[in-house]
């Protein structure tokens, strides 16, 4: 039996018949960027997450870009990032000029620790980007608080954490702005790449749609020297589509990850994930920690299970990251995580058997088998 990371195909199986007629009429119109499908999704997805406003972007990595310059951080500034994350939650820091500084993580949720967060703190700091790390938010009103004191932004990089609940609040609707990324293999996944911002703030709404389409206030008058990042019309009808879904799908990988935690509950050598109280995880990523990863890793491989590694090296031992001078040992347990992390396949189509195949596997895997 062979099991794939993740089962992109029945997802488009299922919105297949819904997106023909959009996706037909689009391309009669010839009309393919920004545009009335662009616009509903914004609203409807503004209105998913219990925001005012929402603005497609061309990735996740432009709305965290773009958040930052709507905020006027600049070079000079410092933004506090986890050491554990996809590195395009440092990238975005590193594109508006300013340098991210990075902060340890929590063992149990792998998210930012907000107890480390203050030391990091300096004059030149502006923002905190707590991420929502393979679906389950960080913890938020300890970070809202120091943010409050030291007059810090805070911008949610929600990219993995589509309709995940913090105390009965969306990740990305929380703070000062949310980002998300429709990268295909996400929750909410496009067909390409594909983002968005949402925020409760007209200011920062109106700035950041005018900096993801070349500064542009009228048809040819540019007010800055803003970017391209526009959604294309196609991947908002397939994102629509996919909307409509998300709730269910997202309880699909709740069951599907409660079924793992139950098939390997027993098992000695393995960390299952933990949710903490008053949120709800939305898996993402399930993952787990075991000994010897690397070698875990490649014997599952070779048996057919498509598992990943989210992530094998910290940021900030990163080589693009050289230049800020960190160590290894600085930030210890993003490191020990990175070491022992290990998602197991994961999406709303998995089946039973499948799940129970990967568990058996990984058993007799974990038990030299
Ligand atoms: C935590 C996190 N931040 C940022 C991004 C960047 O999103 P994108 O790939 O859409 O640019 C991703 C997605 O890969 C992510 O997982």
């Amino acid at each position: 039996m062979k099991v794939p990371f993740i089962d992109l195909n029945s997802q488009y199986k299922e919105i297949k018949r819904e997106i023909k007629i959009p996706l037909d009429n689009l391309f009669r119109k010839s009309s393919y960027i920004l545009g009335e499908d662009v616009k509903l999704l914004e609203t409807e997805f503004a209105s998913y997450c219990n925001a005012k406003y929402a603005v497609g972007l061309n990735s996740g990595t432009d709305a965290l870009f773009l958040s930052l310059l709507s905020l006027g951080i600049k070079k000079g500034d410092e933004v506090i990032v986890p050491s554990f994350t996809f590195i395009a939650t440092a990238l975005a820091v590193s594109f508006a000029g300013a340098k991210p500084v990075f902060v340890d993580i929590d063992e149990k949720t792998y998210n930012i620790d907000p107890a480390k967060i203050k030391k990091a703190i300096t004059k030149k700091t502006k923002a905190i980007i707590p991420v929502h790390l393979y679906g389950q938010s960080a913890d938020m009103q300890p970070i809202l608080k120091i943010a409050r004191e030291y007059n810090l932004k805070v911008i949610e990089d929600a990219c993995q954490a589509h309709g995940a609940l913090y105390h009965g609040k969306k990740c990305g609707s929380i703070a000062d702005i949310g980002c998300f990324s429709f990268y295909p293999t996400k929750n909410l996944g496009a067909f390409g790449d594909a983002g968005m911002v949402v925020t409760n703030d007209k200011k920062i709404y109106e700035k950041i749609l005018v900096l993801r389409d070349c500064g542009r206030k009228g048809r040819y008058e540019h007010v800055i020297k803003g970017y391209n990042s526009r959604l294309d019309s196609i991947q908002a009808i397939i994102l629509r589509a996919k909307l409509k879904r998300l709730d269910r799908w997202n309880k699909k990988r709740q069951i599907n990850s409660r079924y793992y935690s139950a098939l390997l509950k027993d098992e000695k050598n393995i960390i299952l994930p933990k949710t903490s109280k008053n949120l709800s995880h939305i898996y993402h990523v399930y993952a787990v920690r075991v000994k010897n990863r690397d070698k875990v890793y490649d014997e599952l491989r070779k048996r057919g299970i498509g598992v990943l590694i989210h992530y094998s090296k910290p940021l900030h031992l990163q080589k693009a990251y050289k230049e800020l001078n960190y160590k290894k040992g600085d930030f210890p347990v993003a490191e020990k995580i990175a070491r022992e992390i290990l998602s197991l396949p994961m999406s709303p189509h998995l089946t039973k058997k499948e799940i129970m195949f990967v568990a058996q596997q990984l058993r007799q895997v974990l038990n030299g088998q």
